[in-house]
């Protein structure tokens, strides 16, 4: 079960305070934030309204990559009209920026090891993750995939606390040639593990592979869900999953509320 939304929400007028490029089609971009910082929790988004040219009505849904006392960072890759736009917002440029929002990972039970499956950006969601896990001192595996070594993200920020990395990429640029969920399949294959426990994020096709290996394993997995948002209040329905309740029953839950972190074994993946 997830820890569920908190009701600190702050929004904020907010500045960049740098906005890099790290990868091809990626930046990181803190900004100042320090009451988002101090409430964010592994998981949770900021919803980010781009003020650079007219006509982005809609704010986008960014998840929190890292905090200090003082700051919040993001790590984006660009996707369409308002990443483009925010890769081209210099430092000082104002930002308007929601959060902390939505519910957060759980790691009450202590996993041995816990196994980070990235894709793509979505390692941006597992990095708080990564870093609450190894403050708890808990052996902490990142499988990152990427389409070519130019795309791969964060090796050295999750290297940097103690996580041991395996990459994947689908050329073979670097590392395994082809996807995360190999390097998973293989790993829980040899069945060398204590007590695994999986957390993942990525594109949707790679979620429902990783959760179609772990129901096979029977190992706890909780899903990051990246779904287009609307309001990210929970109340335009823009953003819902389909969520079983029982065997004959689907319910049709908020990513940005009840989400976006949800178990892999809850989401009807076939619909
Ligand atoms: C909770 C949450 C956390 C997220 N965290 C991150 C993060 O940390 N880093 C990051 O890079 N991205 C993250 N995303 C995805 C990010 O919000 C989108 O990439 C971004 O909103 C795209 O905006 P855009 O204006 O550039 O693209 P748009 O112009 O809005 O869209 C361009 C194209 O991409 C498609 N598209 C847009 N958003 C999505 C999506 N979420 N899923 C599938 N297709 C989409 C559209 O259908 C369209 O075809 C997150 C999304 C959610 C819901
Ligand atoms: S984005 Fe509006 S309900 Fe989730």
């Amino acid at each position: 079960m997830q820890n569920k939304s908190s009701t600190n929400k702050f929004d904020t007028h907010t500045t960049i305070l740098s906005n890099e490029k790290v990868a091809e089609d990626h930046y990181l971009l803190r900004c100042a934030g320090s009451k988002i910082a101090q409430h964010a929790k592994p998981g949770q988004f900021i919803h980010v309204l781009i003020s650079n040219g007219a006509g982005l009505l809609l704010r986008r849904p960014f998840t929190i990559y890292t905090v200090d006392e003082r700051e919040i960072t993001m790590l984006y890759q660009i996707i369409g009209e308002g990443t483009q736009r925010l890769s081209e917002m210099p430092k000082g440029a104002p930002l308007h920026v929601m959060g902390p929002l939505g519910n957060t990972f759980n790691i009450e039970k202590n996993p041995e090891p816990a196994i980070l499956v990235g894709g793509g950006a979505g390692i941006a969601s597992l990095m708080l993750l990564a870093v609450a896990l190894r403050t708890h001192d808990i052996q902490t595996i990142g499988l990152v995939g990427a389409q070519h070594q130019d795309r791969l993200l964060s090796i050295d920020d999750l290297t940097a606390i103690g996580v041991k990395v395996h990459v994947a990429t689908d050329d073979g640029s670097v590392g395994h040639q082809g996807f995360v969920t190999d390097i998973l399949t293989d790993m829980l294959n040899k069945n060398h593990l204590h007590r695994p426990t999986i957390y993942a994020c990525g594109p949707h096709a790679m979620l429902a592979a990783v959760a179609k290996i772990t129901t096979e394993f029977e190992v706890p997995t909780q899903i990051a869900m990246e779904n287009r948002m609307g309001c990210a209040m929970g109340v335009c329905l823009g953003c819902v999953c389909p969520i079983r309740i029982d065997t004959n029953r689907i319910e049709y839950q908020r990513v940005c509320t009840e989400g976006p972190v949800f178990n892999a074994t809850n989401i009807a993946w076939e619909i």
